[in-house]
């Protein structure tokens, strides 16, 4: 077996004419997509585990079509709008988790979900009854719980799920083995855009914590946080650790990335607006970081800008600046190889997972468009936003 790898070409960076991309806007780069898309199609293959989307990282759904192509599996939901967005645009698999399912919206999720994952027992027990209506009256529904083996290499404590006193998944105090009836899957997620190195010392953590739980089990959901698109990424390696545990626990495995999927896979295009001098110069953008691409200042990182350097590299520093009046709202300083004035674009590249998702009307500045860079070289504008839009959501 050849493990997938990112070969496929792209389309050349130097050969997109940002210039007639009316700014600001997310630009999805099909050929990037495909690439992602064709090495996560692969991996599923070469492992036999099921690779599902999480929509929380990516659910730009006018491209729904294009992974279908590939055979992904479905998609995972952690809230009602998302499994709607799942069934209704996705097709497939529809997995369903959520940190604690209210009374209200519990009975359309179940409707929606092939797969639920509670994450709790006491919410496991709240909902069973419904649960076992549901089969009763014919539905397939696979019920998954979220454990905890307390064990993470996440650096940024913002997203590391195996943290001390985290609320996500049942750590092995507090597992139940006497209410498993019903059961037929683990779900953990311990992972941030780590390698398969990472998920080895995991799965050896938790086949020790829940190792004697794994019998009984129907499958396993390694998760997300599996970076196999980034370059270097061992997939041979990931492929190898997913074969050994299916055969070992007779066990489904199934991976719910998000990031992989819009890894590097486009850019948001801005323009500069305005350039005021305060000992530094600053670059006024029509994009922010708190509004659309608030990782920026989560995280935090510091976004590559496609021609830019570190500060002091190339000729011309500034800070960039966001459109928004918060202080902070400033994406870093970079070197630039000439002045930017008015008008000149400015882009940020690997700008399409966790961005469009988190987006805000913050200041209510405009939110940048969505549109395709096409393999054949042409720009498609998807999606504008419109001041109904800012209002509705306020109202
Ligand atoms: C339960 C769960 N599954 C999957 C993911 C997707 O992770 P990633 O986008 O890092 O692959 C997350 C991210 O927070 C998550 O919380």
């Amino acid at each position: 077996m050849t493990a997938p790898t990112l070969e496929q070409d792209v389309f050349p960076l130097d050969q997109i004419p940002w210039d007639t991309i009316p700014s600001p806007a997310y630009v999805l780069d099909e050929s990037r997509l495909r690439r992602n898309l064709a090495l996560i199609s692969g991996v599923q293959q070469a492992s036999g585990a099921r690779i599902i989307v999480a929509f929380k990282g990516y659910s730009m759904f006018s491209t729904f079509p294009l992974i279908r192509e590939y055979g992904i599996h479905g998609a995972t939901a952690s809230s009602l709008n998302e499994a709607r967005l799942a069934r209704g645009e996705m097709g497939g698999e529809v997995h369903v988790y959520a940190v604690a399912y209210s009374d209200a919206e519990f009975p359309a999720m179940l409707a929606l979900a092939d797969h639920l994952t509670f994450n709790s027992f006491s919410q496991w027990q709240r909902f069973r009854p419904q649960v076992q209506a549901a089969r009763a009256a014919g539905r397939a529904v696979s019920i998954g719980i979220r454990v905890n083996h307390e064990y993470g290499e996440v650096e940024t404590d913002l997203y590391n799920p195996a943290g001390p006193y985290s609320r996500l998944g049942v750590t092995r105090a507090e597992f139940r083995k006497d209410l498993l009836d019903g059961i037929d899957g683990l779900h953990f997620h311990s992972l941030c855009e780590n390698g398969p190195d990472v998920l080895e010392r995991t799965l050896e953590v938790f086949e020790a914590r829940f190792g004697d739980v794994l019998p009984r089990m129907k499958w396993v959901n390694f998760g997300g946080g599996h970076l196999m698109t980034r370059k270097g990424y061992d997939t041979a390696h990931l492929v190898r650790l997913i074969r050994t545990f299916r055969e070992r626990w007779n066990v489904d495995v199934i991976l719910e990335p998000g990031s992989a999927f819009g890894w590097d896979a486009g850019w948001l295009v801005s323009s500069v607006l305005d350039v005021v001098h305060n000992i530094k110069d600053s670059v006024l953008l029509d994009v922010s970081a708190s509004a659309h691409m608030p990782d920026v200042l989560e995280m935090p990182y510091r976004p590559r800008v496609l021609g830019a350097s570190e500060p002091d590299v190339l000729e011309h520093d500034y800070l960039l600046g966001g459109t928004t009046c918060l202080a902070g709202d400033v994406i870093g300083e970079y070197s630039f190889a000439r002045a930017l004035g008015v008008g000149d674009r400015v882009i940020f590249d690997d700008m399409i997972h966790y961005t469009m998702v988190k987006t805000s009307f913050f200041n209510g500045v405009k939110h940048p468009d969505i549109g395709i860079w096409h393999a054949n070289g042409q720009y498609e504008l998807i999606k504008q936003f419109s001041y109904e839009e800012y209002r509705a959501k306020l109202s």
